[in-house]
């Protein structure tokens, strides 16, 4: 049983969030995802269109998901791959080099990013970062 894990935010879930899942659980057989809650993301500074509830919910309803866990600090990635013994450690490639040091602990394998698709184009083709206009 080959065990992998991964980390993110997926608000407004999107194909290039499902490309990384995808390709994620082809390298083994059980994919955890360790989801950012609310207050990690203010942490980071990203602000959530969805709760962590509806986030986990989401990647609940996935067929390539084992296991979603809460990510609520940079520095539980040792405590989780030990944890539930974690064989490889997965992220998009625009963290290529940031997780090298797991590699005293497990594979780490940067995925190459799905092209032109983020939560943070989303929100801007939508205008939802800008305030509510009023209708007259
Ligand atoms: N990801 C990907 N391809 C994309 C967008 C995201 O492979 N086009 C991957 C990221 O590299 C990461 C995971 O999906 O490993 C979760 O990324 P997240 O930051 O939640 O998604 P983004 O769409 O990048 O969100 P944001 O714009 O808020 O940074």
């Amino acid at each position: 049983m080959k065990r992998i894990i991964t980390y993110g935010t997926f608000d407004l879930l999107h194909y290039g969030h499902i490309n990384l899942l995808r390709r994620a659980k082809e390298l083994g057989d059980y994919l955890i995802v360790g989801l950012s809650t609310n207050k990690f993301n203010e942490i980071k500074g990203k602000k959530c269109y969805f709760s962590y509830e509806e986030r986990k919910k989401l990647l609940e309803a996935i067929r390539y998901v084992d296991l979603v866990i809460p990510e609520e600090c940079w520095e539980q990635k040792i405590q989780d791959i030990k944890e539930y013994k974690v064989d490889i450690f997965v992220m998009g490639n625009d963290w290529e080099g940031k997780f090298d040091f797991l590699k005293d602990y497990c594979e780490v394998i940067y995925l190459e990013r799905t092209p032109e698709i983020s939560t943070t184009k989303i929100k801007a083709d939508l205008g939802l970062n800008k305030a509510p206009t009023k209708s007259i």
